[in-house]
């Protein structure tokens, strides 16, 4: 399972290096993000990588920067190229500016959604603690006037008396909130940009196929060796296993294949003579299994050591001489000190 896994992730990782190896992948060296396609560095131009309006810089402070064609620079927080979505700032640190003079077109990015909010200006001294329906915006309020961005604007001007600035549909992201959004996030389209290799760039695609059926020259023979590697070491650990205390079924079958003990052994064991109540001792009935013969009084019986099931000693003798095992219990004292 594991091979599979490492293979999988070669190829992935092949695919990846030669799609990456086509538009090459770069940084800004203050953003922890890479820049690869469908964006690109102005200052590292590459054929075939240059998507229109995904061209970013990185100013002196190794910030990346993107310019909006009618909105002017942003920087950039991060860009998610699995989802397709860019989060930008605004350098001066005020977005609601941003956000009032904000204009996609020509871009290729859109907002995930919309939502209208109306600007006021309202007087200072009113315009206080009504933070549940309004986001204040402190970078464009001044000492006599706040600026305020509200959602509710009739329940907002019916309560204060604040001028209507203007009501625009403000790009908002997936994780909407009621304020007035502290990041912008745009997305492009990912299906439309999601391929560095076009079908029509014949030289990449071949270049994939290489890279691909090269990882897979090496990792064929690399999965025969491990294959071969397995098969052995299964069967030593197969080998070990009979040196190794056995299992309880092994045990089982050893106690049934267990040989015959020698006569001092059998003399050994306990005799009982049954008397005349013709009670018999341990947990046994009235009749002998092996010679299938009721024990009378006077006779002779035989326990064994383990079970203490109990025989005529004439037929047990004769079946210990051969088998070891007690004819009910299945025991084996022989298995049993060996073990
Ligand atoms: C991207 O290219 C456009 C047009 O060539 C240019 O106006 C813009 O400044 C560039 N963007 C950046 C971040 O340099
Ligand atoms: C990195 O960026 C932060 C804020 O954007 C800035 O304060 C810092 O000076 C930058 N670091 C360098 C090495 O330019
Ligand atoms: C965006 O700017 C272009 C060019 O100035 C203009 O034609 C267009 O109407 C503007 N769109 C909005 C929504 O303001
Ligand atoms: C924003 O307001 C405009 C004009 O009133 C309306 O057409 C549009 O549906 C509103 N958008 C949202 C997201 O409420
Ligand atoms: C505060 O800003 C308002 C408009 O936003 C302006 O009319 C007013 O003169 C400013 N006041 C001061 C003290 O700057
Ligand atoms: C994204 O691009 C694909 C392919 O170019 C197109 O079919 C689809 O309609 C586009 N989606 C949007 C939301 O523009």
């Amino acid at each position: 399972m594991g091979i599979q896994v490492i293979f999988f992730l070669f190829l992935l990782f092949s695919i990846k290096y030669a799609a990456e190896n086509n538009c090459p992948s770069s940084y800004c060296a203050n953003s922890s993000f890479s820049i690869h396609f469908p964006f690109w560095l102005e200052s590292q131009q590459s054929p075939n990588c240059e998507s229109p309006g995904f061209n970013l810089s990185c100013n002196y402070q190794g910030t990346t920067v993107l310019d909006l064609p009618y909105s002017g620079q942003f920087f950039v927080g991060y860009i998610s190229y699995y989802i397709g979505q860019i989060q930008l700032t605004d350098p001066n640190n005020c977005l609601p500016r941003r956000l009032m003079s904000l204009n996609l077109s020509s871009s290729p990015f859109m907002a995930v959604s919309y939502q209208n909010y109306t600007f006021l200006s309202c007087p200072r001294n009113q315009a206080t603690g009504f933070t549940a329906l309004t986001t204040a915006i402190d970078c464009l309020s001044n000492s006599t006037t706040r600026i305020l961005a509200t959602q509710y604007q009739s329940e907002v001007m019916r309560l204060y008396m604040c001028k209507k600035i203007i009501t625009l549909p403000v790009p908002v992201s997936y994780l909407y909130e009621h304020g007035l959004p502290l990041k912008l996030e745009l997305t492009w389209n990912v299906s439309s940009f999601n391929n560095p290799v076009g079908a029509s760039n014949h030289q990449s695609v071949f270049r994939i196929i290489t890279v691909s059926f090269l990882s897979l020259a090496l990792i064929v023979p690399a999965l025969i060796i491990c294959l071969v590697c397995c098969i052995c070491m299964m069967r030593r650990e197969n080998h070990r296993g009979g040196d190794t205390i056995p299992t309880s079924a092994e045990a089982a079958l050893l106690m049934n294949v267990a040989a015959g003990l020698d006569e001092s052994m059998i003399e050994s064991y306990k005799k009982v003579t049954i008397g005349e109540s013709r009670r018999i001792p341990g947990p046994n009935g009235i009749t002998c299994t092996i010679c299938l013969a009721d024990y009378g009084p006077k006779e002779i019986v035989k326990l064994m050591p383990e079970c203490e099931h109990c025989f005529h000693v004439e037929c047990i003798d004769k079946r210990l001489r051969t088998s070891s095992n007690c004819p009910i219990y299945r025991n084996s004292p022989v298995t049993l000190t060996n073990l």
